[in-house]
């Protein structure tokens, strides 16, 4: 997946320290249009979840210098591999001196030989503190939903803002940062219309449960607008149009 290179790059603050980057592609280069956001976590070890294309690293790493110097850059996270969630990954390793991928043990274990440091993999359930500003990241594998066997999302449980990845992906360009609509309906009619794009097995309902239990006030979307209110709620709601 390419995109153009002159399309504009927003930043906003979702979370109490937690930005939004987003790259809006407008219809006439997807139809319908789409966003490609990444979320920047402040703190002593500053964590960006999400790389984009590499064709983008130039407007992201000009969006994080916003906010923070860009070579001071800690973590690259990411829910699993693909051009828009890590296409960049190298690109912030090699302006970044102490930046490190993080992700889960299966990405770890598959696919490493990607990165030009090595990975630091975390467990199911595993956190990783960011710093004296009290940001914690936890690991939460979620192997293949909606996509892909190293497949998984982090919570930041200060502010209580689960990185939900692909989950809850809408369409359009003009949308807002953050809110408190519906985001199941759009999501489900891309979903539908776009057939086999969510993996359903037998372990979705679990998954989506263990999400549910962390009670997110905030839900950080990859595509779209990003979801504030009862975050449990709208997980289950989503289970159960899955039919899982
Ligand atoms: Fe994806
Ligand atoms: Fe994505």
């Amino acid at each position: 997946m390419t995109t153009p290179t002159t399309l504009e790059t927003t930043v906003n603050e979702i979370s109490a320290g937690i930005y939004r980057i987003s790259t809006a592609v407008p219809p006439g280069a997807i139809p319908g249009g789409f966003t490609f956001n990444q979320f920047l976590v402040v703190d002593d070890e500053p964590l960006l979840f999400h790389t984009g294309m590499r064709s983008l690293f130039p407007a992201v790493r000009a969006a994080v210098a916003r906010v923070i110097a860009p070579t001071s850059l800690r973590w690259v996270g990411f829910s699993h591999i693909e051009a828009d969630e890590a296409g960049a990954l190298n690109d912030w390793l090699a302006i970044a001196p102490r930046a490190q991928a993080v992700c889960s043990q299966v990405a770890a274990m598959t696919s490493s030989d990607m990165a030009d440091r090595p990975p630091r993999a975390l467990a199911d359930g595993e956190e990783l503190v960011l710093g004296s500003g009290g940001k914690r990241m936890r690991w939460l594998d979620a192997p293949h939903l909606p996509h892909n066997w190293e497949c998984g999302y982090m919570f930041e449980s200060s502010t209580r803002t689960l990185l939900a990845g692909d989950l809850f992906t809408q369409p359009g360009a003009d949308l807002p940062a953050l809110t408190e609509s519906d985001v199941l309906g759009p999501s489900e009619a891309m979903r539908l219309a776009m057939p086999a794009s969510v993996a359903i097995d037998v372990h979705a309902r679990a998954i989506l449960n263990k999400l549910a239990a962390t009670e997110p006030r905030t839900l950080a979307l990859m595509h779209g607008s990003s979801y504030q209110g009862d975050g449990a709620r709208l997980l289950q709601a989503f289970a159960d149009a899955l039919g899982v």
